[in-house]
């Protein structure tokens, strides 16, 4: 019997409760041994619980982190403290640890791999990205033997289904998000998702073992989808495109590219068809091509699915034949004004003649073509300029906007996103 002592009893604690219970026979067939949660620390004692698991329930840490009849703790709290002090304390006691925590593996993930292989425990974590998704274990073994040249994610449910909601069903973004929350799919305090920092955190996590260097959450160049626009998923919708968060990694020689921002998606990118609150990470190997992992990144029981696997895995590798820190590269991470990409531009100009042959003098200036340009004209004697450019350094960009924003006739530079045209 493998006695295993819980943190956090909430959304993904229950279900890890629940799944141990429901397949037990199962995983005992598979692992050749029980499963069994010992113990439960939570922060409210009084809160009232689905499961009747009470005499296992404590509120003190110490009642769990020393036991010494559990060998697995399973941090399932969330956040920077307590649960980082917890998992170093169980690693110090020679514990195996699971968790599902990204903020905790991104910012510390190294120093806690390394503590684990020099305790000589296991520390699985593959929840932290993707919910329910195999991830971070495919890339470890399964992909082993590739360089991978690029991954690309959707990695946040909650901003894809608001973008999807205004993309299928053409809500503005305060009622997608409202929608998302009456769903269930957005926190009270939306923000993390929203200004794609919770996406950041998974894309350094992953980016880290993609390109073996140690890679963290400041050093992603993020931006959330606060400023997309229906109007700019409808113009997106008439070019052909998708608009999606997408997180990229992508490797130039020693240096890493990391970013999180919406991007126009071609129609038949394998990424632009993942919608509602799902997640899809896309990986490219230089021996395997692309792969594609799909499925539901969040929720109690997919989450807890990954949980139990790697609990599974700790007690298979209890003994020995463990990966531990993957990060023997010291990659540098490349300046996000120098990162090539095609633009979609969306401005409001006074709807004088001339106004057009002035941006695309700026545009000249700073070494961008344009490959698409529109106007529309607006009732309030006003016009919408839309253009997409050609590949240009996002610095170009920025020097370009900034000689049009002085214009007196540019009103408003009201929308700057990226275009993928590999489909
Ligand atoms: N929810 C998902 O779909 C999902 C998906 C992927 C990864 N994750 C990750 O899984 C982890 C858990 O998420 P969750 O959604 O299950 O969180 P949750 O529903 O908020 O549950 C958190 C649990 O931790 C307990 N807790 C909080 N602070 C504590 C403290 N200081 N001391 C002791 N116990 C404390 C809470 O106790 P009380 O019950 O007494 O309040 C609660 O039982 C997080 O790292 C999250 O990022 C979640």
């Amino acid at each position: 019997m493998i006695q295993i002592g819980l943190l956090g009893f909430g959304t993904v604690g229950s279900g890890v409760v629940e799944l141990i219970q429901k397949n037990q026979s199962t995983i005992a067939k598979r692992l050749g041994e029980n499963l069994e949660i010992k113990k439960i620390l939570v922060r409210n004692l009084n809160k009232k619980r689905l499961f009747s698991s009470e005499e296992k329930i404590t509120d003190d840490p110490a009642k769990i982190l020393g036991d010494n009849e559990i060998s697995i703790i399973v941090e399932l709290i969330g956040g920077d403290e307590p649960a980082l002090t917890y998992i170093r304390e169980a690693l110090l006691a020679g514990k195996h640890v699971v968790t599902a925590n990204k903020e905790v593996i991104s910012k510390h993930g190294k120093e806690l791999l390394d503590l684990a292989q020099k305790q000589g425990v296991n520390l699985f974590f593959e929840a932290s990205v993707g919910g329910g998704i195999p991830i971070i274990r495919p890339m470890k073994q399964c992909l082993a033997a590739n360089e991978v040249i690029k991954i690309m994610g959707i990695l946040n449910g909650t901003t894809n289904y608001i973008l999807t909601q205004m993309t299928e069903k053409n809500k503005s973004f305060e009622e997608a998000l409202w929608e998302a929350q009456k769903e269930g799919y957005a926190e009270s305090d939306p923000a993390a998702d929203i200004n794609g920092s919770d996406a950041a955190r998974k894309l350094a996590i992953l980016s880290s073992i993609a390109f073996n260097s140690r890679i963290t959450p400041d050093q992603v160049y993020t931006e959330g989808i606060d400023s997309v626009n229906l109007i700019d998923i409808n113009y997106a919708k008439e070019l052909g495109y998708r608009i999606k968060l997408v997180a990229i990694g992508k490797r130039h020689g020693n240096e890493v590219e990391v970013s999180v921002t919406p991007i126009l998606l071609k129609e038949k990118h394998p990424l632009a068809s993942v919608s509602d609150a799902f997640n899809a990470i896309l990986v490219e190997g230089n021996a395997v091509g692309r792969v594609m992992f799909y499925g539901q990144g969040a929720g109690k029981m997919p989450t807890a699915s990954a949980v139990v696997a790697d609990i599974m895995d700790a007690v298979r590798t209890r003994s020995g034949n463990r990966i531990y820190c993957t990060c023997y590269d010291e990659l540098n991470i490349m300046n996000p004004g120098h990162s090539i990409s095609r633009f979609y531009l969306r401005l409001r100009v006074t709807d004088k003649p001339g106004v057009l042959s002035k941006i695309s003098g700026a545009m000249g200036e700073n070494q961008i073509s344009l490959s698409q340009v529109f106007q529309k004209n607006t009732m309030d004697h006003t016009a919408e300029i839309v253009m997409v450019t050609y590949e240009v350094p996002f610095e170009n960009l920025q020097n370009a906007l900034e000689e049009i924003k002085a214009y007196r006739q540019v009103e408003e530079i009201s929308s700057v996103i990226r275009v993928e045209e590999e489909s």
